[in-house]
């Protein structure tokens, strides 16, 4: 996966690249659809004679403006379906589907069907041959269930049997009711999803929309010959994207077509399960050193904290509360804790949130044990997180190596301590990518308590020259070990501020 997102990478960079907004790009081509498609609505008539030369008139005569917005709306829906797939591809390569993270996962496939339904239930709209073909292998379809008293085939006999009414029901599924389930289903989708990414970057909205106008210009949607139910369309050109299960038809009963589609169905919603993901344990809150501010809910990228009313005598009103069911054991709430700061004299050192199996304390432990083992002239401490760019490699007697499960787990007043240890000469952070964390925000939310835009924030008084941010996926060890040389040539040639060393012995003291 990460190779495949390498070459995204090196096609539009990193901060544009679609990998990272999967999700992000299907709303917004649902977006393009919902527009493009209220567009070509309104000039749209809804009737079996009508439909059909309505978009005829809007292709022919209308070609840069209804024309351009019919095919936009073919083409964004097909866009669609790529980064839906990709996205669930994406997801399941990452294991991002396991777990708590079963929510997600387990939702995401009605809204799947949803997005097949919409397609198909369009190209009924169109009325042409291939809507005709659909027409019936569909209705054939619904007729194998045991819901219908009457067969819906029926209506697709005779073109005397089409009526009106029918074709206006289809609309009404297609423009009003399967929508309303979509956003109601992509809502429930993100419901354990504290800030999701909707929106792509602008630089990706604009290219893709560009892209798709392009493609509308050079390749205009048509429709195929107007519907006539007293003939048998001899050949059909299928939109692959959303008709591919219609040829089955042909060969196989409606009973095995309806077996593949809910074996697949089930197979995909029950996939979290097999086999089940040992999950680290989750977060645990210490009421007593609970300040009630709140930063960990904030911090939290998949809603697990709440704030509750305190009832014990504490001077704070409120205290965290762990919900363990959607808790991803990410840490990042550890970070987020004005209590998990290093220079606290208490042993053990106990925290507002922590993580039972990756605690605070023990991050500080190491930190110790880490910086006494440094011997080399130029030393720096590496901090970085499990999901990116392996840094086992690098560590040796100048460069102490840290791994947490989430960047976003270190307090920034690491930072500050490391440095006045005194056996460092700067610290260096890794992990994820921007806008590609595994835990979503954990790697903004420490590069922003670094730059004073998020508490608990980086003293001001840390040298920030001795402070080096390099994130790296897997795909770029190459260039974080070219990093990590620069960065300790730099090092080699800079000259802290001697005032700031004389200030460390007054903050050590600091509880
Ligand atoms: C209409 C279709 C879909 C839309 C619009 C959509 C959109 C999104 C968005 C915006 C996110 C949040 C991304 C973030 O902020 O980190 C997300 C997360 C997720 N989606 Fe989808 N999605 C769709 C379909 C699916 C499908 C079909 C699956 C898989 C079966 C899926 C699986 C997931 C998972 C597992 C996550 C959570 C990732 C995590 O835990 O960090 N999605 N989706």
């Amino acid at each position: 996966m990460s190779t495949i997102e390498g070459w995204f990478g090196r096609a539009f960079g990193k901060e544009l690249n679609p990998m990272y907004y999967l999700g992000a790009l299907t709303v917004y081509l649902f977006y393009i659809v919902l527009v493009s498609g209220i567009y070509v609505f309104v000039l749209y008539e809804s009737s079996i004679f009508g439909a059909w030369s309505s978009l005829e008139y809007m292709s022919n005569e209308l070609r840069w403006s209804a024309g351009i917005m019919r095919s936009l709306h073919r083409y964004a829906s097909d866009a669609a379906i790529i980064t839906i797939f990709a996205h669930m591809f994406r997801e399941f390569m990452r294991d991002r589907f396991r777990g708590v993270r079963w929510y997600s996962w387990f939702t995401g496939i009605p809204v799947l069907w949803m997005t097949a339904l919409l397609g198909i239930s369009g190209y009924w709209l169109v009325w042409d041959t291939m809507a005709q073909y659909i027409a019936i292998a569909s209705s054939e379809m619904m007729d194998w269930l045991p819901i219908f008293t009457e067969p819906m085939a029926r209506n697709f006999l005779t073109s005397e049997d089409m009526n009106d009414r029918f074709f206006t029901l289809i609309a009404f599924i297609h423009v009003i009711g399967i929508p309303i389930f979509l956003v109601f289903g992509v809502w429930i989708h993100l419901f354990r999803i504290s800030r999701s990414t909707i929106n792509p970057p602008r630089g990706l909205a604009i290219g893709t929309l560009l892209a798709l106008v392009v493609l509308s210009i050079v390749y205009p949607a048509v429709s195929h010959e107007q519907a006539n139910l007293d003939t048998i369309p001899a050949s059909v050109n299928l939109d692959w994207f959303y008709l591919n299960i219609f040829p089955l038809a042909d060969s196989w009963s409606m009973g095995a077509i309806w077996a593949l589609v809910w074996g697949v169905s089930v197979f995909l919603m029950i996939l979290p399960w097999f086999p089940i993901k040992k999950q680290p344990p989750v977060a645990v809150v210490f009421p007593e050193e609970c300040n009630g501010c709140g930063q960990c809910e904030d911090d939290c990228p998949y809603s697990a904290i709440e704030m509750v009313k305190r009832e014990d005598d504490s001077p704070y009103d409120e205290v965290a509360v762990v919900q363990a069911d959607h808790c991803v054991s990410c840490g990042i709430c550890a970070g987020s804790c004005p209590s998990s700061t290093p220079f606290r004299k208490m042993d053990p050192l106990v925290t507002g949130i922590d993580m039972p199996d990756d605690s605070i304390h023990a991050l500080r432990n190491d930190t110790n044990t880490v910086l006494e083992n440094l011997s080399e002239d130029t030393r720096m401490i590496v901090y970085g997180c499990a999901h990116a760019a392996n840094l086992d490699q690098y560590n040796n007697s100048g460069t102490a190596v840290i791994t947490l499960p989430c960047t976003g787990m270190l307090p920034a007043s690491f930072i500050d301590y490391s440095l006045r240890r005194g056996n460092v000469d700067g610290v260096f952070i890794t992990g994820c990518v921007d806008n590609n964390c595994h835990f979503r925000h954990g790697n903004n939310w420490l590069d922003e308590r670094i730059d004073h835009e998020r508490k608990p924030a980086l003293r001001s008084r840390v040298d920030r020259n001795r402070v080096h941010i390099f994130r790296a996926e897997t795909s770029d060890q190459k260039k974080l070990g070219g990093a990590l040389d620069e960065f300790r040539s730099y090092l080699e040639g800079y000259k802290p501020d001697t005032v700031e060393k004389e200030e460390t012995k007054e903050v050590e003291n600091h509880d």
